[in-house]
This record gives C-alpha cells, sequence and structure tokens, in this order.
C-alpha cells in the first residue's frame, strides 16, 4: 500500500517541517520506507538550511532538493517570477511519482492559498498530487479557531477536508489559548480532535507520542493511491 501525505498549513512558519519531520521520524522508527518531499522551496540561497534538507535528515535519505527551488526568500510566485520562471504543475506531478516510496510526506511551502504562480495556489498543487491523506499545519495560538475553519473551507470545496487531520504546533511564546485550542476546535465543530505538538525537540517523548498518534490517525483515514 502507497501512502501520499500532502502536508499544508494556515500560513509560513506554522510548524509545517516540524510536524512532517516528527512524523517522518516516527515512520523511519517503525520501519515504514518514508520519504520527505518538498516540491517548491524558496529562500534557497547555498547557505541556510534548506526545508528539503531537513526532511531528508529526519527521514534518514538523500537531500534531492526542491522540483522548484527559488533563491529569495519570498513566496514562490514571486521568487519564480525575479527569475523568469514558472511554477508547472505538470513537473511537480512528474517529479514526485519519480520519487516512489511507501509513505511520501509532501510539505507545500506557506499557507494553503499561497500563490505558487499567478493562476496557481498550494490548493491546486495539493489537489493535482491526488493525496490520499492531509495534514493541516496550525500553531496553537490565538486566531488559530478562525485560521482553521477558512483553511478547511477551502479544502472541503476541492472534497478533501475528510481526509485531513489537524495538527497543532505550540508556539515558541505560548498565550492564553495555547493548550486549550484543540479542545476548542473539536467542542465548536470545526476539527475532530487535533494532534497537539509540545515545543520540544524531536527526541521528546512529547513529540514522538504526537507524531505516533497522527501517523495511526492518518493510516486510519488512508485507502491507498490509484
Ligand atoms: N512544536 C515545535 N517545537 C519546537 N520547535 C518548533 C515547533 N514548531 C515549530 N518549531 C520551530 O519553529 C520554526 C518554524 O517552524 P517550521 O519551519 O516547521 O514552519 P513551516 O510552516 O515549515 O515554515 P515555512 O512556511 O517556512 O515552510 C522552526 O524553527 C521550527 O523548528
Ligand atoms: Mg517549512
Amino acid at each position: 500500500m502507497k501512502y501520499r501525505v500532502v502536508v499544508c498549513g494556515t500560513g509560513t512558519e506554522v510548524g509545517k517541517t516540524h510536524v512532517a519531520c516528527a512524523l517522518l521520524g516516527h515512520l523511519v522508527s517503525v520501519g515504514e520506507g518514508a520519504l520527505g518531499l518538498k516540491p517548491v522551496e524558496s529562500g534557497v540561497d547555498g547557505e541556510s538550511e534548506t526545508d528539503a534538507s531537513l526532511l531528508a535528515r529526519r527521514g534518514g535519505t538523500r537531500d534531492i532538493g526542491a522540483c522548484f527551488a527559488f533563491n529569495d526568500p519570498v513566496s514562490p510566485h514571486l521568487a519564480a517570477r525575479r527569475e523568469g520562471r514558472a511554477v508547472e504543475l505538470s513537473a511537480i506531478r512528474l517529479w514526485i511519482s519519480e520519487h516512489d516510496a511507501g509513505w511520501q510526506v509532501v510539505e507545500t511551502a506557506g499557507g494553503l492559498l499561497s500563490p505558487l504562480s499567478p493562476k496557481l495556489t498550494n490548493l491546486d498543487l495539493t489537489r493535482a498530487l491526488e493525496p490520499t491523506a492531509l495534514v493541516l499545519c496550525a500553531p496553537d495560538r490565538l486566531g488559530v479557531l478562525h485560521d482553521v475553519t477558512v483553511t478547511l473551507m477551502a479544502l472541503r470545496s476541492l472534497g478533501l477536508e475528510s481526509r485531513t487531520v489537524v495538527a497543532l504546533s505550540a508556539p515558541a511564546i505560548a498565550d492564553d489559548s495555547t493548550g486549550s485550542n484543540a479542545v476548542e476546535l473539536t467542542g465548536l465543530g470545526i476539527a475532530d480532535r487535533p494532534v497537539v505538538f509540545p515545543r520540544a525537540t524531536f527526541e521528546s517523548r512529547g513529540t514522538q507520542d504526537a507524531a505516533a498518534a497522527l501517523a495511526a490517525r492518518l493510516t486510519d483515514l488512508m485507502s491507498p493511491t490509484l
């Protein structure tokens, strides 16, 4: 059985790479073949560590970079324009199919509705990838009830909401809502039992338990890719 999990977010810097890396680490620890993939990445300047390399390290695979890597640390549509290039779904689909694995964990760039080109967003990319399941990452802080609501509405428009597990990642600085948002999201009927990642290292018990819980939820949801 092949699994393709698209990791999307309510925005940028919300914990997508952290959650994807924790999930990859768990999958590898239980003997699953897993590959982290970052199809589009900006801010690839040859100096800063890339999401692609972080995903590779946690998955224990070599760094294959991104299908579309751009230098400037701005929205991919803008970074691409500055380089006279364009993100194309067909190229990403081919690149993903060339990197086969039991579990493909695919991290998108920025938020679900962030533009990849004048006519493409991560929502279009997500649909094109035909995921078996999705992880929607959001920070465990004030504003998340709104942000998860609207992002799930966008996924619902494509019939993908029922395949989505929400993951909340603890922010560097907690606010008065941190720790209560998962219960509120469930109680308000916005998202069913989000998985909460503490502010902690990959080696911590809390992170490993959250990653195991996320993997179990995804396995429950998934049907094989075509
Ligand atoms: N639960 C957590 N515990 C510890 N550190 C975290 C956690 N969540 C996020 N971080 C850290 O916060 C920063 C931003 O998180 P991350 O890189 O995962 O966000 P992102 O959504 O992938 O961002 P981007 O949109 O740039 O890809 C990183 O330095 C990451 O290591
Ligand atoms: Mg990231």
